[in-house]
């Protein structure tokens, strides 16, 4: 019986600084489990990057590190296709054909639109605004049908939904629409010190996350400052307990043990113990990552070679896809 066709996989991060562990949770380490059962293409999204005013020799820097923390965290290039976003330009050259086929209007609704627009008053930049038609075209260049996100993409991949239908009507069916894949456990791991707002490395308050690369003493440290109540109970109640609902979120990640069972576990022991629980997961699980993290990025050649294989394998696909895109809609080709 021939091999039925494996489902392909996009998903992207931005290369602006080290992951946090919400940003390992929510998408990379399902990254690295996915592959096995698909096609998978994990892109470092250096243009998306670009509507924050980056400092060109700390973006090259941090994109070659991000390749690194990917490799580190389990996603292997001899199964999966690593690549920079700007060294496949057909991202860019399809996003042109979404942006006309999009609304001005559903652009400045998407949350993440306002949210960085506050944060940054003084560069609401056109990128800012365009960023969900480049993540549109980042998606439909592939036919990609699954998308590991974390729950703060949701919005953008509706948007690559509706944007792949209307152009499917206007001309003829073309893109596939693709489906978000997000897990129930830790698609939006909040930070430890505002349990209501999402783990973020752009906070300014360091203690509010962890980065991939925080040694033992730090992780400690920031768990054990972590807020959560003065009820004093560990139980599962992310509206009236977020903070401590977060840490139980966390802990039920790297241990595999259910809500209840951590319940019980920490049933008449105080939030100090409970918290040096949770800091002492996420330390043993991030330590063999962080050792061939270094070993990884020390070797700047083998880095570079996985990115250039990514950007052959992924432009070798994605250009057929502007080729058939652009004779649809009557580009002359010679
Ligand atoms: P970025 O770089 O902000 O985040 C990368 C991934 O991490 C997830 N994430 C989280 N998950 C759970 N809890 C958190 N606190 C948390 N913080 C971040 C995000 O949901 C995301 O999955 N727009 C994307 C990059 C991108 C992309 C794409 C993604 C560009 N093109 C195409 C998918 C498909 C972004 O800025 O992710």
């Amino acid at each position: 019986m021939a091999e039925q066709k494996r489902k392909r996989i996009l998903s992207g991060i931005q290369p602006t600084g080290t992951f946090t562990l919400g940003n390992y949770i929510g998408a990379v380490r399902n990254w690295a489990k996915l592959q096995d059962d698909f096609e998978c293409l994990y892109m470092l999204a250096d243009l998306h990057a670009l509507t924050v005013r980056q400092v060109p020799a700390e973006l090259r820097r941090h994109t070659r590190e991000a390749a690194a923390m990917l490799l580190a965290a389990g996603i292997d290039p001899s199964q999966s296709l690593v690549f920079v976003q700007s060294q496949v330009p057909a991202h860019t050259q399809l996003g042109w054909v979404i942006t006309c086929n999009s609304q001005f209007g559903e652009l400045s609704r998407m949350t993440q639109f306002k949210d960085k627009s506050a944060k940054h008053p003084d560069n609401i930049n056109g990128g800012l605004r365009s960023y969900p038609r480049l993540l549109a075209a980042d998606i439909l260049v592939y036919l990609a049908e699954l998308v590991p996100v974390g729950q703060d993409q949701t919005q953008h991949l509706e948007l690559a939904r509706n944007v792949a239908q209307r152009f499917n009507n206007a001309y003829s069916p073309t893109f596939t629409l693709p489906e978000g894949y997000i897990t129930k456990e830790g698609a939006k791991i909040m930070s430890l010190a505002e349990p209501t707002r999402k783990m973020s490395k752009s906070d300014t308050n360091q203690n509010s996350y962890i980065l991939m690369t925080d040694d033992t003493d730090t992780i400690l440290r920031k768990f054990k400052r972590a807020v959560t109540d003065s009820d004093g109970v560990v139980r599962y109640d992310p509206a009236a307990k977020p903070g401590v609902s977060n840490l139980m979120c966390i802990y039920n990640v790297f241990t595999g043990k259910a809500m209840d069972e951590i319940e019980r576990e920490f049933d008449g022991v105080g939030y100090g113990d409970f918290k040096l629980a949770v800091g002492q997961a996420v330390a043993d699980a991030l330590a063999p990552i962080q050792g061939e993290y270094a070993r990884i990025l020390a070797d700047t050649a083998y880095v570079d070679g996985v990115l250039r294989q990514g950007a052959e394998g992924a432009s070798r696909l994605a250009n057929r896809m502007v080729e058939k895109v652009y004779r649809k809609i009557g580009l002359l080709q010679l």
